[in-house]
């Protein structure tokens, strides 16, 4: 029985037993009630070494299909939770917080988004997936930060094109081709706030150091950055690089993985602009705790759904990702 307390706060908010291993009461549940714990690499390190499966924003779209688990508890923000519903329209899909939203995603309304189409005619849109169904449904094709650049370049060159909601991106994506789309105004809160100043001190410190940078960075982070790339691409590569230390302009959580990966490469994480704050974690991706992990299990609930019509629109632009994206190199 789901209180109607919890359902005020979005989450289930009851005592844990004082003693209680809740990573081993995780394994237990997920194992009873045949769930699968999918996790984005922005999670807390202890979530992420209880995921059957991890990954960046694509992996996680990708591994969502054909999944057989009828329960999957999605370790992540909800646009993400709305991506596996949509792809899963038959399982029951739950994230571990209601509250656990995207600063991105909401800088995009859908009465806003469908005027600025309806005043570009001629216009295909392309949009990021850190974006509402709502937001999909009016989306020709979705695309990750891993795909991004591959899906633009497969338009013709004269195809005028939208790209939403991530301004950094979007505007990466046109130097990099030499398009012009239109670019909708939004920005990430944790990408956008990395210090200049301090990542040039830092590169002074440490010469020999790249600086690798998520493209939801601010261009001048970007155009500073040695190898520029989503979650899943700043991993590889440190593995692929022969340089010893990297300075990683991205949200903190990743660095769990690159350390376990690879234990002999060392590590800055980019400086915020307030060095007080600890802004390069994204508030909404910490929002989840084991605590919330396993009550969510325990009850089944939060559970996402979306729309059955809206998802069939936002389904045909994520199918056509997925497709374009077969066989990518990372
Ligand atoms: P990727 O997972 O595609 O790198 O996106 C980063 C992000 O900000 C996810 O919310
Ligand atoms: Fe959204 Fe930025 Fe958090 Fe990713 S890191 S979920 S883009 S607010």
């Amino acid at each position: 029985m789901i209180k109607q307390d919890w359902m005020n706060k979005g989450y289930i908010d009851e005592p844990i037993p004082q003693g209680l291993d809740l990573a081993a009461e995780i394994t237990r549940l997920k194992k009873e009630k045949g769930a699968l714990l999918m996790a984005h690499y922005y999670q807390k390190g202890e979530i992420q070494d209880l995921a059957d499966v991890i990954g960046d924003s694509l992996a996680l779209a990708q591994k969502a299909v054909g999944v057989k688990n009828d329960i999957i508890l999605l370790a992540g923000v909800h646009f993400m939770g709305e991506t596996v519903k949509i792809l899963n329209p038959d399982k029951k899909v739950l994230i571990p917080d209601f509250n656990a939203g995207c600063s991105l995603a909401d800088s995009c309304q859908p009465d806003d988004f469908a005027k600025f189409i309806k005043e570009h005619p001629g216009h295909k849109v392309v949009s990021y997936v850190n974006t509402s169904a709502e937001i999909k449904a009016m989306t020709d094709v979705v695309v990750t930060s891993t795909n991004a650049l591959k899906i633009v370049e497969s338009f013709p060159k004269d195809q005028k094109l939208i790209f939403g909601p991530d301004r950094n991106l979007g505007s990466y994506i046109n130097s990099k081709t030499g398009r012009d789309m239109l670019l909708w105004d939004g920005a990430c809160h944790v990408h956008e706030q990395f210090s200049l100043e301090k990542i040039i001190e830092l590169k002074r410190q440490f010469p020999e150091a790249e600086l690798i940078a998520h493209p939801e960075c601010k261009h001048q982070v970007i155009v500073l950055a040695d190898f520029v790339g989503s979650t899943a691409a700043l991993l590889n590569h440190i593995g692929k690089s022969a340089a010893k230390r990297f300075i990683v302009a991205t949200e903190s959580g990743i660095l769990h993985q690159m350390q376990k990966s690879y234990p002999d490469k060392d590590l800055i994480p980019a400086p915020p602009v307030d060095s007080t704050c600890g802004c390069n974690n994204c508030n909404f991706m910490k929002l989840n705790t084991l605590e919330k992990l396993y009550l969510t299990l325990k009850y089944e609930w939060p559970e996402v759904n979306v729309d059955p019509e809206v998802a069939r629109k936002a389904r045909r632009p994520i199918d056509e990702m997925l497709r374009l994206s077969k066989n990518l190199d990372k």
